[in-house]
């Protein structure tokens, strides 16, 4: 674990633009600027995280046009709606920027003067191939056609050739000292691949930059000279100042400048690593540590936008999910230099198995565990033995490995060693065999052992992902009986034995559902028809309604909420097996046919309906007094229904 010892952590997004309300591709650099900052406060640095919006420019006047709106009402219905989903999505920024504010406008105008005044902007003649229908000017690359005229790549008319008066930036004069920065830090732009294709582009010669329009009206006036308004990257870049104070608030733009992580996705990183330090050089203010250039998600192995038409809307997640299995997700699945493929079964088998499978399950097993033997409260644990003090030495190695992953940015890594821990701590529950241990009174010490191991396990492994998932953490740290709220404890002493013997833990409610693929897709697909379709035979076995029963008839089965306490194997048999359930009044035993479904370990501690009054049955020589309710898939496998929310044993079920 490296000491940090920089006081000070600013983290950037860039600013959306509100031509359109936010998808999973914007919700994805929010996500990881939100863990960085997340982080950092855990490790005692005070952070400034900001976000916002790009309010100006040829781009939102006109989707204001299509819209009849104002560009100023369109940015304020946009900035409602990515602000609500920013907080569906628990980002904790700490200030959210619009450029239409008047401290921005105002400090873009006085850089502007500055540069001026110096020398670097300078008034010149633009001439360029420009597009009529979208008054754009056509980029250098576009090739001229066999009647040397260019054609807009956008709409395919014919552009013409024209010259407006304009601003330039002096770019050409920055090339030299661009390109010392790349080699003298290196660090400055992140992955280096992205450093050498930069490095290459500056390389190839820097042409002054035009930085005023006078074809569009809705942009920052160039002062003085007010038929002219700055060009929008000019305006939006220098955000990064102006919200922390530059200008108005200067002690406080002295603490957090310059910025420690810039995050932007690579379609814009040019933007940010030549243009915006040759504006800061030109300023004389100072560089940025790093600019972060992450990859694109794709669909369908193309890149997310609005324009393709083929964004997620990242509420669908939402609604069903909560916000940690999105966030879990996006960073859990690729470095964040590279793209990643989004798809929903990719999405919910991760969802399933890392989060409610090895995560959730034995949070719910190991509390339940020392709910039902300990009465909440593990007294008296046998001392350590090799392999439990393992399970403490491990923690405090990988937290000091997931500091330097955080740190380093590496988030996949950082969660890729948390959950090999996990699933460390799955195996030694495993192993070790609480549920047969609790039968013998002797083992009592052993048993508390093991638990105490296991939920301090829990305790500091869910800490540790608490920058990523950090509405599940403070629930889990509500189960553990912690009174402090994990951002209340600072990184360095987060310690594997905060949680000791005497701690009243609660009953754990669900941290992750479970769905189903077909279940989603319904989900997102809207309310399905009231009438299914009739098809030729019924694939799934029974589908044929049965005939009609009074309720009288149904009222006759007892049905009731059951905990499962203990589960075992039947020795010999491969589809069943044997349970120990609670009904609320009473303790009993059982044969269930799930043993293809579910492992005798996943099964603890989870509460499911029963039958209590059907005739019991002996089946392989063991009396089965009550009987499950379950779906059978057409392969004849036995899926449970479980609770979307906590419930008593022994609630009726009617
Ligand atoms: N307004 C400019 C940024 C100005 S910063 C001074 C802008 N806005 S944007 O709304 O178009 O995009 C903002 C960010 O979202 C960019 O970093 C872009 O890379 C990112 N993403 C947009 N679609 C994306 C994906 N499909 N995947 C990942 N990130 C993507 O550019």
């Amino acid at each position: 674990m490296s000491t940090n010892s920089k006081k000070t952590f600013f983290v950037t997004t860039p600013i959306y633009y509100v031509n359109d309300v936010p998808h999973i591709g914007h919700a994805y650099t929010t996500i990881i600027a939100d863990t960085l900052a997340r982080f950092h406060r855990l490790a005692g640095q005070d952070v400034f995280f900001l976000t916002g919006t790009d309010e100006h420019g040829q781009k939102i006047e006109k989707a204001a046009a299509e819209k009849g709106l104002t560009p100023k009402a369109l940015a304020d219905a946009v900035v409602g709606r990515a602000q609500d989903l920013w907080k569906a999505l628990d980002i904790s920024h700490d200030f959210f920027v619009r450029t239409t504010m008047d401290f921005h406008e105002k400090g873009v105008q006085k850089l502007f003067k500055i540069l001026l005044d110096k020398g670097d902007i300078y008034k010149g003649e633009y001439k360029g191939w420009y597009c009529v229908s979208d008054e754009n000017f056509l980029s250098d690359d576009v090739p001229l056609d066999a009647e040397s005229c260019k054609t807009c790549p956008d709409c395919g008319k014919k552009a013409s050739l024209v010259s407006e008066e304009t601003y330039f930036f002096r770019l050409s004069a920055y090339q030299d000292r661009l390109l010392k920065l790349y080699e003298d830090h290196p660090e400055f732009v992140r992955p280096q691949s992205r450093l050498n294709e930069v490095a290459s582009f500056v390389r190839g010669g820097l042409k002054d930059l035009s930085i005023t329009r006078t074809t569009v009206k809705w942009g920052i006036p160039v002062p003085g000279d007010p038929k002219h308004t700055i060009y929008v990257w000019f305006d939006a870049l220098f955000n990064y100042v102006t919200a922390i104070g530059y200008d108005w608030n200067m002690a406080r733009y002295e603490k957090f400048w310059p910025a420690d992580v810039q995050l932007v996705g690579k379609d814009i990183l040019r933007f940010h690593a030549v243009y915006w330090p040759a504006f800061l050089m030109a300023a004389g203010l100072p560089l940025p540590r790093t600019v972060f250039g992450h990859g694109w998600w794709l669909k369908d192995d193309t890149k997310m936008s609005k324009s393709k038409g083929n964004v997620l809307d990242p509420h669908v997640l939402l609604k069903v999910f909560g916000p940690d299995p999105l966030r879990y997700f996006l960073l859990r699945e690729i470095p964040i230099g590279q793209d990643g493929n989004f798809s929903h079964e990719g999405f919910l088998h991760r969802v399933n198995s890392d989060l409610a499978n090895d995560f959730g399950n034995l949070v719910q097993r190991t509390l339940t565990m020392i709910g039902n033997y300990f009465g909440g409260a593990i007294d008296d644990p046998a001392s350590e033995t090799a392999e439990d003090a393992k399970v403490r030495t491990d923690f405090e190695e990988l937290k000091g490995r997931v500091f330097d992953l955080y740190e380093a940015c590496t988030l996949n890594k950082a969660l890729e060693e948390i959950w090999a821990y996990i699933g460390m701590v799955n195996k030694y529950l495993a192993d070790n065999e609480p549920w047969i241990m609790a039968k013998d009174a002797s083992r009592r010490p052993r048993l508390a052992r093991v638990l105490l191991q296991a939920a301090a396990a829990i305790r500091g492994a869910s800490y540790l992902v608490y920058p990523v998932m950090p509405r599940s953490v403070e629930k889990v740290w509500g189960f553990l009986g912690e009174t402090k709220k994990p951002a209340d404890v600072l990184w360095e002493a987060l310690d594997f034995g905060g949680f000791g013997p005497g701690r009243k833990v609660g009953m754990p409610q669900a941290l992750f559902p479970r769905v189903a693929l077909k279940d989603f897709l319904g989900e997102e697909a809207g309310p399905p028809a009231a009438a299914p379709a009739a098809g030729p035979e019924p694939i799934i076995k029974g589908a044929n309604i049965m005939d009609i029963i009074t309720y009288d008839e149904f009222r006759r089965m007892d049905l009731r909420v059951a905990q499962i306490l203990e589960a075992e194997r039947v020795p010999g048999a491969t589809k069943i097996l044997k349970l120990k359930i609670d009904i609320g009044t009473e303790q009993r035993q059982m044969i269930a046919g799930v043993a293809e479904t579910y492992t005798p370990e996943e099964l603890v501690g989870r509460k499911l309906i029963v039958i209590v009054n059907l005739k019991p049955a002996v089946i392989r020589g063991i009396e089965s007094q009550a009987m499950l309710l379950a779906a059978i898939t057409p392969d004849n496998k036995a899926v449970i229904p479980f609770f979307d929310r906590d419930i008593q044993a022994g609630a009726i079920v009617k």
